[in-house]
């Protein structure tokens, strides 16, 4: 009973540890790109990643300097280009079955950007093209819009994230059943821009987040000198790239989360966590969730603890810093309510949470200071 109602206090509190999962610095210090990696590694995390537009906000919201600054981007100038979805957090799986690449409209070109058809195909990114946006707010299950207006795709992904969410993404959007529906109501087949892009640049700590600010006016991808990536404070913080050796000021992240690569049981995860970090890790939203699924996919174990339990004398699931269970991203198969039972993410495929006996052994995550 008192637990409850202590539960019930603290809705929509956010302690100092739990608000937020790393936080961003910005270093005034002129460094060269790869200076300021160092700089950043020996004293936060690494240099500044950015997942989403809010992020970005965080971040330019950190400083009134106007000057440039570097961000922990960078080309891969080795040439191997990657495929990524738009929309953040939708992770690209290499699967060659989606892909007709024999199938070439001569007036598509063929270059950066992803269109669908029958299956996808990749086109220049210059070319007008009808396009699908995706709208997270589901008015009466509608998610996919068809948007009949021939846009360039930059300026396509442009449209959908200022009047939806974003170009459509992920196998389950482009080739669900709302789109087959979609493809059907319009009758004859068509070419449409969908989410996909594929570009060479890199986050410096491996992360292969998809978001990017390029600065279209001022950005050029072809000037094969300027390998970093910096951003424009005095353009709203939008990006473009400059020779790595300039000197300028930059950001890094501190991450308050930690992978602990030891297999131990719930019990003993925990403790340990309290012992010499803070807590087991609480997920309260989805952008918490793809944050940590990043890193989950570094364990060595195929599932990585979190600090959710559930209360046989109480009967419901709770995380042990106290937060209320609103947002859930459980396997459809994977829960079970029971007695000595704990939650575990996927380390690989979707980072799905399972509840597992508490005496399996796995990796497990902390908050930090
Ligand atoms: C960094 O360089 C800029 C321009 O070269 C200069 O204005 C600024 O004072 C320098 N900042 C520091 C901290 O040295
Ligand atoms: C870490 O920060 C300290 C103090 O700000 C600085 O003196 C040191 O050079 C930094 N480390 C690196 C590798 O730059
Ligand atoms: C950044 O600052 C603007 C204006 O000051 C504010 O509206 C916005 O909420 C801030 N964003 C973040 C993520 O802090
Ligand atoms: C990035 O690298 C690719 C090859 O890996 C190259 O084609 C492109 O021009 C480079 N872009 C910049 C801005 O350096
Ligand atoms: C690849 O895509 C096809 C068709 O969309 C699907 O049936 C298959 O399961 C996928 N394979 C993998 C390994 O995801
Ligand atoms: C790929 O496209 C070509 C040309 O339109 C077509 O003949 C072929 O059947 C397509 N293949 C698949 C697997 O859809
Ligand atoms: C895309 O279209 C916009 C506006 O229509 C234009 O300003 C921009 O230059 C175009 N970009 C490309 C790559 O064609
Ligand atoms: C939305 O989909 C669910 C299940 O697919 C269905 O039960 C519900 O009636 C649908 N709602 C509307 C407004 O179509
Ligand atoms: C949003 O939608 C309206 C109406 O379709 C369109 O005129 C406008 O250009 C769109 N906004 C952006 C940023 O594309
Ligand atoms: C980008 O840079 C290349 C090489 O410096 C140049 O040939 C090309 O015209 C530039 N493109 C734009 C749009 O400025
Ligand atoms: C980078 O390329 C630009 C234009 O091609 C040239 O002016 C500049 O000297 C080059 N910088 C280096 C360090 O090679
Ligand atoms: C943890 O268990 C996995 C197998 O589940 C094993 O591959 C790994 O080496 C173990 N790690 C440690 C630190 O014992």
């Amino acid at each position: 009973m008192q637990r409850s109602l202590f539960l019930l206090v603290l809705l929509g509190q956010c302690f100092f540890f739990t608000c937020y999962l790393y936080e961003y610095r910005f270093i005034t210090e002129n460094k060269t790109w790869h200076e300021a990696q160092k700089y950043c590694r020996e004293n936060y995390t690494d240099l500044a990643k950015v997942f989403n537009m809010a992020d970005m906000e965080s971040l330019y919201n950190l400083t009134k300097n106007q000057r440039e600054a570097w961000i922990g981007l960078y080309n891969n100038t080795d040439g191997k280009m990657s495929w990524h979805w738009s929309l953040p957090g939708v992770e690209y799986i290499e699967n060659n079955s989606n892909w007709n690449l024999s199938e070439i409209h001569s007036n598509e070109g063929q270059g950066n950007c992803g269109r669908d058809r029958d299956k996808w195909g990749n086109a220049s990114c210059a070319h007008g093209m009808w396009f699908i946006c995706y709208d997270e707010k589901k008015k009466g299950n509608k998610t996919l819009y068809l948007i009949k207006d021939k846009a360039n795709w930059t300026r396509a992904q442009n449209y959908c994230r200022y009047n939806h969410t974003d170009l459509a993404s992920g196998t389950d959007q482009v080739d669900g059943n709302e789109m087959k529906d979609l493809k059907i109501s319009h009758g004859e087949r068509m070419s449409v821009w969908i989410g996909l892009f594929r570009d060479s640049w890199r986050w410096s700590d491996g992360s292969d987040f998809s978001f990017r600010y390029w600065d279209m006016q001022l950005f050029n991808d072809t000037q094969s000198n300027k390998t970093c990536a910096m951003t424009l404070l005095n353009r709203s913080g939008k990006w473009s790239s400059d020779e790595c050796g300039k000197e300028k000021p930059f950001f890094c992240y501190d991450d308050k989360v930690i992978l602990v690569k030891e297999n131990k049981t719930w019990e003993e995860a925990l403790y340990y966590c309290r012992d010499k970090y803070l807590d087991l890790l609480s997920i309260t939203n989805l952008e918490d969730q793809q944050w940590v699924q990043e890193k989950a996919k570094n364990a060595s174990t195929p599932f990585v603890w979190l600090g959710l339990r559930y209360t046989c004398t109480l009967g419901f699931w709770f995380w042990v810093t106290d937060e209320v269970v609103e947002y859930k991203n459980w396997d459809s198969d994977g829960t079970t309510d029971g007695c000595d039972m704990s939650a575990a993410m996927e380390s690989r495929g979707k980072h799905k949470w399972f509840s597992k006996l508490d005496n399996n052994l796995f990796n497990f995550f902390c908050y930090k200071n």
